[in-house]
């Protein structure tokens, strides 16, 4: 089997692929704004918590899984139980019609700001220009509007991209655009930080605003109900973000590590995956505080006026900061973009092909078919992003996807290898493929990490009850909500129904000593 499936060249192009994935849009604004919103540096304490006891187990399991099976996560998980294989299919679904669809509409939107930013055409005030000029966002979930043909074709760049990249087998294709991306986007990075530090403000925000602890929000056991419950969010979110962060729960980390050779160090290339991805998490955290607190400098603004959350920080506040720079704004810009757009496609590509591979593990289909298929079906589906009204729908799905589909599956995924495969199964793989974890690992799996992502499952719930995510209307959540849900279940039922060739359940046996990359 293993001459069927493709093989990492190097480790190296493994590990730049996965961190690829790992680093993606989530890391550049969604923690920056996350540390902002949730006490400073105070949030980096759950968030080393979420990391060590969530984090790193389950990547554990995702490479060990992967790795063990050589199969993507439909056929791993259905070679664990039949009844399992479910599961198997819900994460690659879920992230791919509830994430993938819209992501990439995001990168569509960066790819527009790159040229925008060539002329600062958003002018003096950036937030009508994105709302109203570049969005020409309607006033209601209601209404949807028309497309708006710049994202539309931006979109259609994304996926042509994606499917370059996909569309040959994984060493020529992920592994090689891997090597070339993510050097690009370290140095990128690298000097965005520099600069930024340089500018005036920058430090004192940092210092203020980042690096500064605001401990109360974390503090669960406060005296004071409405305290409680903010550091109770906390958690939340800092386990949430580290579920997305590492992309983890979508089948992705199973899809590349059983692109893995037999010998190899999991526990090591997970360790990397995870220290590599959240460092880059807080030194870009670095450039957003620092070019905010620039911004609130130069305009004489509090810094909590000048931040903005989730699309805003990257569509307006960033727009302002460049074009405020005293010098070689366009240049600033290019670098800003063309990072988003980097850390966007190696993520969406990962995707891609942990969906694809799950598709040709069962049915046999040559992949280049299904790559093709899926590019093209997906860009219909996210159509519906580019239209007028399509970001309310983005943050419909966003929040229930996040919140419940990921951490759902992760749950899920985590009871399966801890009670069912059993954990000393997966330890006994990682000691013969040459790498030895510490009994804790075992805890995590069975009973830290599902008494937390249930318990957080719980709250979300909670909250999600007592009050109409974001301001919509039951009946705009349940349909967009609810319905993506649903239809991502019904697929991923309807994809585990179908037949598969008795061949292809047999376990993996270890291949020939030649056919190993050593
Ligand atoms: N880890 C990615 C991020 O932080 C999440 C992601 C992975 C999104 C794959 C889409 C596809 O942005």
């Amino acid at each position: 089997m293993s001459k069927h499936r493709g093989v990492w060249q190097s480790n190296m192009g493994f590990l730049l692929a996965a961190i690829g994935s790992a680093i993606g849009l989530g890391n550049v604004w969604r923690f920056s704004y996350m540390a902002h919103q949730y006490g400073g540096g105070a949030f980096l304490v759950p968030y080393g918590v979420a990391l060590l006891v969530a984090g790193l187990p389950i990547m554990l399991v995702e490479y060990g899984v992967g790795h063990l099976e050589k199969a993507s996560s439909p056929l791993s998980f259905r070679r664990i139980g039949s009844r399992y294989e479910w599961l198997g299919w819900w994460m690659p679904v879920v992230a791919m019609f509830g994430i993938m669809l819209y992501y990439a509409v995001i990168i569509g939107w960066c790819v527009n700001y790159l040229f925008l930013s060539t002329t600062l055409a958003w002018g003096a005030d950036p937030q009508t220009f994105f709302f109203t000029e570049f969005l020409q966002l309607t006033d209601s979930a209601n209404n949807l509007g028309s497309f708006r043909p710049p994202i539309l074709l931006a979109t259609a760049l994304v996926w042509f991209l994606c499917w370059l990249i996909c569309y040959r087998d994984i060493s020529h294709g992920i592994e090689r655009a891997s090597k070339i991306f993510m050097p690009i986007l370290a140095i990128l990075t690298l000097a965005m930080v520099a600069w930024t530090l340089t500018l005036e403000g920058a430090g004192h925000a940092i210092l203020n605003n980042y690096l500064s602890a605001d401990w109360s929000r974390i503090n669960v056991f406060a005296a004071e109900p409405a305290v409680r419950t903010m550091a109770i969010k906390t958690w939340v979110a800092a386990f949430g973000q580290i579920f997305f962060t590492l992309s983890l729960g979508f089948g992705i980390m199973i899809t590349y590590a059983s692109y893995l050779p037999d010998k190899t160090n999991i526990a090591q290339n997970a360790l990397v995956t995870c220290v590599v991805n959240c460092l880059y998490s807080l030194v870009a955290g670095l450039a957003v505080f620092g070019i905010v607190g620039f911004m609130a400098h130069s305009q004489a603004v509090p810094f909590d006026e000048a931040i903005k959350g989730g699309p805003q920080l990257a569509f307006v506040v960033y727009p302002k900061a460049i074009s405020l720079l005293p010098s070689f704004n366009i240049l600033f810009g290019v670098i800003f973009f063309l990072i988003l757009i980097i850390a966007g496609l190696t993520s969406g590509v990962s995707l891609i092909e942990a969906f694809a591979c799950s598709i040709t593990d069962k049915f046999d289909w040559s992949r280049k078919r299904v790559v093709s298929t899926i590019c093209t079906l997906c860009f219909a589906g996210s159509l519906i992003f580019t239209s007028q009204g399509g970001l309310y729908i983005l943050d419909i799905a966003d929040h229930f996807i996040t919140n419940y589909g990921l951490v759902v599956g992760g749950l899920l995924e985590c009871l399966l290898v801890g009670w069912v495969l059993k954990t000393t199964v997966l330890r006994e793989h990682f000691a013969r493929s040459g790498s030895i974890i510490p009994r804790f690992w075992d805890i995590c799996v069975k009973f830290i990490t599902p008494a937390i992502l249930t318990m957080l499952v719980i709250f979300a719930i909670n909250v999600d009850r007592t009050e109409n995510y974001g301001g919509y209307t039951g009946t705009q959540l349940l349909f967009y909500g609810g319905g993506a849900m649903l239809v991502c279940l019904i697929l991923a039922l309807s994809l585990a129904f179908a037949a598969w060739r008795p061949e292809k359940l047999k376990r993996y046996h270890k291949p020939e000593e030649d056919d190993l990359l050593v």
